[in-house]
């Protein structure tokens, strides 16, 4: 009998603290996705402390407990050797490797290089998928940029989830960018090499389109 999916993502910001998103909304997730060094001890009540799934890029990479799968981002993309132009034209078929179809010489395929439900406690996300999301969602044309972890995460899980609940994304109610873990925060923007407004105007658009549910803590 199919079953919908729940996913929380859950981003690193600060607008987190105070948020009583913890054991009610968090945990109750099918797989609770999670970045970087992002540590639960200490902020349950706002953060949840179940982590099915960790996703980082290599520099990030910290200790996992035994029931936390890992997912590498292998590495920053420079997207040398990507150099085809993906138009309007362009089509992109998303599969499992099992699905594997013939494609015509415009379509991209994106391959998902497992399957989530997998024994396997490492998985790698696969560089296409990474250059997926950032020419069709974000379409960034410089290749100096790359998605966040952030982003790259909600795309996937709205890929592999019926119900995406995204967590820890943005600025708080002040309008600081921080990370919630910070003992003294460092306000910081998203730019630079993340292309942060696009990624900000995209969140909030598959927010308004109900494509997944933002929860901002205020
Ligand atoms: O900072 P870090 O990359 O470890 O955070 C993980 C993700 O959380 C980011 O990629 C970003 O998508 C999200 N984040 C955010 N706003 C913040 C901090 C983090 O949206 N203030």
């Amino acid at each position: 009998m199919y079953r919908c999916r729940t996913c929380a993502v859950v981003g690193n910001s600060g607008n987190l603290l105070g948020s009583h998103y913890g054991g009610a909304y968090i945990d109750n997730h099918d797989f609770v996705f999670r970045m970087n060094k992002a540590p639960v001890q200490g902020y349950e009540k706002d953060v949840g402390s179940r982590t099915t799934h960790r996703i980082m890029y290599p520099e990030s990479a910290t200790h996992l407990d035994n029931n936390t799968h890992l997912v590498l981002l292998p590495f920053k993309i420079s997207f040398q050797g990507y150099e085809k132009d993906v138009g309007s034209r362009t089509t992109h078929r998303i599969m499992y490797p099992e699905s594997a179809t013939h494609l015509d010489n415009n379509t991209h395929l994106v391959l998902l290089p497992f399957k989530i439900s997998c024994g396997s406690p490492v998985m790698v996300m696969h560089p296409a998928f990474m250059h997926y999301v950032h020419n069709a969602w974000l379409h960034i044309k410089s290749r100096r940029s790359y998605p966040s972890t952030g982003f790259l995460v909600l795309i996937f899980a709205m890929h592999i989830c019926d119900e995406v609940n995204v967590f820890g994304f943005g600025a708080n109610s002040k309008g600081t960018w921080h990370h919630y873990f910070e003992k003294t925060p460092k306000s910081f923007k998203r730019t630079g090499k993340h292309s942060g407004g696009i990624e900000c105007e995209t969140v909030l658009e598959l927010h308004k389109r109900r494509l997944m549910d933002l929860y901002t803590g205020w």
